[in-house]
């Protein structure tokens, strides 16, 4: 069993990002946290980061061939980009969307997930702990189906 981890822009800067608001672990700790996660489960995790809209969108077309499902923080994207948000909804694998921040509790132009109706679920508010959080609600999703 393969899960795609996947992070949109600015992501890469995670520690050094106001960590005030997403918190001072680094993006590498949370790959280390959820492969770590994935030994203890029998899951093989692809962990990828981009700030290019296309380069995610071919990550997600890749995963559709060689994974059973993804975690996907789309950063800035969440909110703008109708591509992505189609990808998600071509794939057949469920990809469970991750915020770091409680996006509600911030900013207005926050609140709307463009990938919110497509995700097979939303974890959010958790800082880096949603990674697992998110990993964990996809391996139930995808055993409830039986996969
Ligand atoms: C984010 C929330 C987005 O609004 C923001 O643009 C990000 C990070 C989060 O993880 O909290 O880049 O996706």
């Amino acid at each position: 069993r393969r899960f795609l981890v996947l992070n949109g822009p600015n992501l890469n800067l995670l520690g050094e990002r106001e960590p005030e608001v997403y918190g001072s672990v680094t993006l590498e700790e949370v790959e280390v946290r959820c492969r770590r996660w994935g030994e203890e489960r029998g899951v093989e995790l692809r962990f990828a980061q981009s700030n290019h809209e296309g380069v995610l969108l071919d990550r997600l077309q890749e995963a559709r061939r060689d994974c059973a499902g993804g975690v996907f923080n789309p950063g800035a994207y969440t909110h703008t980009s109708v591509a992505l948000r189609d990808c998600v909804a071509a794939l057949r694998i469920p990809v469970v969307e991750v915020h770091l921040s409680n996006t509600h509790a911030r900013e207005p132009f926050r609140r709307r997930s463009l990938l919110a109706p497509v995700a097979a679920g939303r974890v959010e508010g958790f800082g880096a702990a949603g990674y697992l959080l998110a990993l964990e609600g996809l391996l139930g999703i995808l055993r409830e189906r039986g996969l």
